[in-house]
């Protein structure tokens, strides 16, 4: 399998390379610049070597560098943005500050040619975010785009194979992003693109198939995309040595943990222990009013029912956990093993004792972690989830929280999920839910006078929760998820809708 390094340079967009990569059937890894050597690079094979954009000003003494020799190596390369500077600087050229003439945002590339712009117009329009530029190409390099403000938009050494591209081609504002990526792999890196989902199921069933045999496996399913793609893969790779353990806290959405339990266990007959530990957490909470005091009791509440359960159990000898790819690089560990030995993971005490731990997912996105989880034959509705915090209701009951209080979020924040989603506008809402404000209002229904909650209606649009909007909801959807709240919840008499963006706001509310 083909393979395409991603040198991670502290880009924002860094990721989307990888994905642009992988779309494209071709496996790209991404490691951070420093924790890599050239030798291991050309040990590993890699078919090409992309440079990724990233904050820095190549002249800064402390600005992320790699060794010119990797202009020799006779690795394919390209670098973007701070990588396309990056690649100039090392192969000894002028980068100077762009004062008057920094770019940002859509611009258009003018006289593009050469290899990389294969079945690419000389005009189209590319993404911008620069200070700094290339004034003139090194030695070996000739320009093959300009923009009015840039004289070397792009450059190539045909030779050497070494492009570099000022703008950014994995975002979807560069019209032909993906076609120059493409350029890159295929005309340049001559790729084969065989990398598929198909093939990445069989081969990692198989293989955690002969790696555990025989091994009891524990995982912590909590009904997430991540965690159930991972129950059902490992299913299917050790039957019965898979046990799960389903903690429900409590603060699910309505009828979210029998949900649950009902798909795993009746559907795929997974061996699933469901502890209903709800009183317990209610009561742990009991005092706690701050978002951040009802996180950490959560959280340790949940290793402490975990840890009950795995002892009860008596003999496991791996823990499976659901990490993703975004997972393992933003901790910024890039280990690639599926399989190792156990030192510390996230959350889970030291002193818990597994020899092992599984991770079949850490190499994929999210959206990959999907189409795995369609291929597996889960149902859509649990594959294509909106995301749900970790301590789920908690934080979208402000201040104290109650049994009443729960029940009454979970019977609104319903009304509102059955009636936007009858409306089909989840392709425009990315996660929308229900608040329960801790603030009451005075109302009338029939002749009385009522006194009850104010309830927000929360609906985000976002690609990536770093950012989001407020979803632009039409008028009759919210009317009616406001009548039908008012009407069927008793002790809510105000219904509002949050058009908060993020920022300044945050998604949940806590
Ligand atoms: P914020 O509120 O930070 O949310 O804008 C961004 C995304 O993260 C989710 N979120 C959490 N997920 N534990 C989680 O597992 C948490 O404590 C938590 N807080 C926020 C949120 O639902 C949104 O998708």
């Amino acid at each position: 399998m083909d393979r395409i390094l991603v040198l991670d340079f502290g880009g924002q967009y860094n990721q989307l390379i990888a994905r642009r990569v992988r779309e494209q059937h071709v496996y790209a890894e991404i490691r951070l610049y420093s924790g890599i050597s050239l030798e291991e690079i050309v040990a590993a094979g890699y078919k090409g070597v992309i440079f990724t954009g990233g904050p820095n000003s190549v002249y800064e003494e402390n600005s992320p560098r790699f060794t010119e020799k990797i202009l020799e190596a006779g690795i394919p390369l390209l670098g973007i943005c701070y990588g396309a500077q990056l690649t100039a600087f090392l192969a000894g050229a002028h980068v100077g500050k762009a004062m008057d003439s920094s770019e940002y945002g859509k611009t258009v590339l003018r006289d593009a040619r050469g290899v990389l712009f294969t079945d690419v117009p000389e005009e189209s329009i590319c993404w911008m975010s620069h200070t700094d530029r290339i004034e003139a190409p090194p030695a070996g390099f000739e320009i093959t785009a300009r923009t009015d403000k840039c004289p070397v938009a792009a450059m190539a050494d045909d030779e050497r194979r070494i492009y570099a591209v000022q703008f950014h081609p994995e975002v979807t504002h560069t019209e032909f992003g993906r076609k120059i990526i493409s350029n890159f792999l295929f005309e340049i890196c001559h790729c084969v693109p065989d990398w598929r989902m198909e093939d990445f199921l069989e081969n990692m069933i198989g293989r955690c198939r002969r790696e555990l045999a025989g091994k009891k496996v524990l995982l912590a399913l909590s009904g997430g995309v991540d965690s159930s793609v991972t129950a059902i893969l490992l299913h299917r790779a050790v039957g019965d040595n898979l046990t799960c353990v389903f903690v429900d806290h409590g603060l699910l959405r309505k009828k979210e943990g029998d949900m649950v339990e009902e798909m795993f266990r009746d559907r795929f007959g997974l061996n699933i222990i469901r502890v209903n530990a709800g009183e317990r957490f209610l009561e742990k909470l009991s005092r706690a009013r701050k978002p951040e005091r009802k996180r950490k009791i959560i959280g340790r509440e949940f290793i402490r029912v975990f840890e009950e359960q795995a002892a009860a159990l008596g003999h496991i000898d791996v823990l499976a956990q659901g990490t993703i790819y975004p997972d393992v690089v933003e901790s910024g560990k890039g280990e690639s093993a599926v399989i190792k030995s156990h030192h510390n993971v996230g959350g889970i005490p030291k002193h818990m004792k597994f020899k092992e731990i599984v991770e079949p997912l850490r190499d994929l996105f999210k959206d990959e972690v999907r189409e795995v989880g369609r291929k597996l034959g889960i149902p859509e509705e649990m594959v294509s989830r909106q995301p749900f915090p970790g301590p789920g209701l908690a934080v979208r009951i402000i201040g104290k929280i109650t049994a009443e209080k729960i029940a009454l979020l979970q019977e609104a924040d319903a009304i509102f999920r059955e009636e936007l989603e009858k409306a089909d506008l989840r392709g425009q809402a990315s996660q929308y839910f229900a608040v329960l404000t801790d603030m009451r209002s005075v109302g009338v229904k029939g002749d009385a006078r009522t006194y009850g909650y104010v309830l927000a209606l929360r609906s985000v649009t976002t690609d990536d929760f770093m950012t989001a909007e407020w979803t632009r909801l039409p008028y009759e959807l919210l009317e009616k998820t406001a009548s039908r709240i008012l009407n069927e919840v008793a002790d809510v008499s105000r219904v509002v809708y949050d058009i908060t963006s993020k920022p300044p706001g945050t998604v949940e509310w806590e």
